[in-house]
């Protein structure tokens, strides 16, 4: 007999069958009070997701969401691609290892190897991990190693790098930065301007890294003008400074190109990825070096361990999975796709812009990394409304996105997302796999939406929020 008394765990089964109201009990005793708060707003408490497939959500009541959000580019291959999920079953019931800690893995080699064969340049050298965070972690320590007694690091205005502290710091936004404690040696300046990038290094000669996300994610999807990236090279390689490009949100093919940076034909020092690196279907994030500034950090017995793999870098599936997803990308050809329908999506809405020139304020972006700036109503709503909107949120207020999106979701089964930093802006990054037939829709549908006009969209939004909107009846 076990002395020790199993707590009333929840099964897997059981928690297949949680109705909407016990997991928004479990979220709010045991997870995020406050993230549920949000979902509420947008109306996203309301559905269980059964399934996913394709470009498709599906819920528990075979309402099919479509996925013109794809997880902050983590879904280049939409939901449960076949392919990728069929390597997955198979490593699994072959009883593959999995914790690659002890011997050798021929996956976390062989992807290795693919990353190297993808990335341009000599960068050769790949360090795996498990999230985008981790992956700017390690990339800011091997910089600092390699940049030796040039310790400083200079990030761009509303810069997004993840959570983690080394990340955190190189992060703009007091929101997050909060009132942590953060890496000394920073210097800020404007994204795009490269000028002012040259007075930085110019000024200070500490100054040893620059992290640059190559389009900007959570600013509003913010490419930099023609010929940044060219002039990034040149500095960085006249003083003397590494350049770590962060393409954690913007690569993988999703600007049409494997790497951002690429439509300038320029290499960066180091770059990181993570996102859709998994396939959509595990967490895994990884940096890819010069072959000469690994080896200054990291390149001798003694030296090679200090930020070597973790305990789950390189794990079985997650390498399985990702070897296979390049492949995918690759025989499917989904980079030209998201050349060709994110040229397509944009024509599309640059025409919407024209029919609704008072709602839509520019529309912006590369491939399948879309930004759609709307607005800003902060201003003009009506006073009474403002302080309707007020009590259901601070935050959303004024934030005609909020309202569109949660309306393109309530009336449309359309899921899209906003950017961190810019509320007055819509970001579409749909699964490359995406066709017209679904730009057609998800178009259709804004159009549709949009032809409300600004006070209807507010007024619906309100009214569906205070009455609970549509509800779903989930067994
Ligand atoms: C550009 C960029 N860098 C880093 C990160 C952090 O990645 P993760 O959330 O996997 O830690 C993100 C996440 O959104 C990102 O967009």
């Amino acid at each position: 007999m076990n002395a020790t008394a199993k707590p009333a765990l929840i099964s897997v089964e059981d928690a297949k069958r949680l109705d909407v109201q016990r997991v928004q009990d479990l979220m709010q005793k045991h997870m995020n009070p406050g993230q549920l708060h949000f979902l509420k707003l947008l109306g996203f408490n309301r559905v269980l997701i059964e399934r996913a497939e394709g470009m498709y959500y599906i819920d528990r009541n075979g309402r099919r969401i479509l996925d013109f959000f794809g997880g902050f580019g983590s879904l280049a291959f939409g939901h449960n691609h076949p392919r990728i999920l069929e390597a997955r079953i198979r490593f699994q019931e072959e009883k593959r290892q999995e914790i690659a800690m002890a011997f050798m893995s021929q996956y976390a080699a062989a992807l290795s190897y693919n990353l190297a064969a993808i990335a341009p340049g000599d960068l050769d050298m790949a360090f795996l991990c498990v999230s985008g965070s981790e992956a700017n972690e390690a990339a800011l320590k091997l910089a600092e190693r390699a940049a030796g007694e040039r310790r400083t690091v200079v990030y761009t205005e509303r810069s997004f790098h993840g959570k983690t502290r080394a990340a955190l710091s190189v992060t703009d936004s007091e929101f997050y930065q909060g009132s942590f404690e953060l890496l000394p040696n920073r210097v800020r300046v404007p994204f795009g301007d490269a000028a002012a990038l040259e007075a930085a290094f110019r000024r200070d000669r500490s100054i040893g890294t620059f992290i640059l996300e190559t389009v900007q994610g959570g600013a509003g999807i913010v490419p930099g003008p023609e010929g940044y990236l060219k002039a990034v090279r040149e500095l960085c390689d006249r003083y003397g400074v590494l350049w770590l490009a962060d393409e954690v949100q913007c690569g993988y093919g999703r600007t049409g190109r494997f790497f951002a940076f690429e439509h300038e034909a320029v290499v960066p020092d180091i770059v990181t990825l993570a996102k859709s690196l998994g396939g959509g279907k595990t967490a895994i994030g990884a940096y890819i070096a010069r072959t000469p500034i690994f080896m200054k950090a990291y390149g001798s017995p003694k030296t090679a361990m200090i930020h070597g793999p973790a305990t789950f870098s390189g794990m079985g599936e997650a390498c399985c999975t990702a070897i296979e997803a390049l492949n995918v990308l690759y025989d499917e050809g989904l980079i030209d796709n998201a050349a060709e329908q994110g040229t397509y999506l944009l024509d599309r809405l640059n025409q919407l812009q024209r029919k609704h020139p008072k709602i839509i304020k520019e529309v912006r972006g590369k491939g399948l990394m879309v930004g759609l700036e709307l607005a800003d109503i902060s201003q003009t709503l009506p006073l009474g409304v403002k302080h309707l909107v007020s009590v259901l949120d601070e935050r959303l207020k004024g934030s005609l996105c909020g309202f569109v999106g949660a309306l393109l979701f309530r009336d449309y089964d359309v899921l899209v997302a906003f950017t961190e930093y810019n509320r007055n802006v819509i970001r579409l990054e749909p699964p490359l796999i995406v066709g017209r037939a679904e730009i057609d829709r998800f178009v259709e549908a804004l159009d549709d939406l949009l032809s409300r006009g600004v006070g209807r969209i507010v007024g619906d939004y309100v009214k569906a929020t205070l009455r609970g909107g549509k509800s779903e009846p989930v067994g």
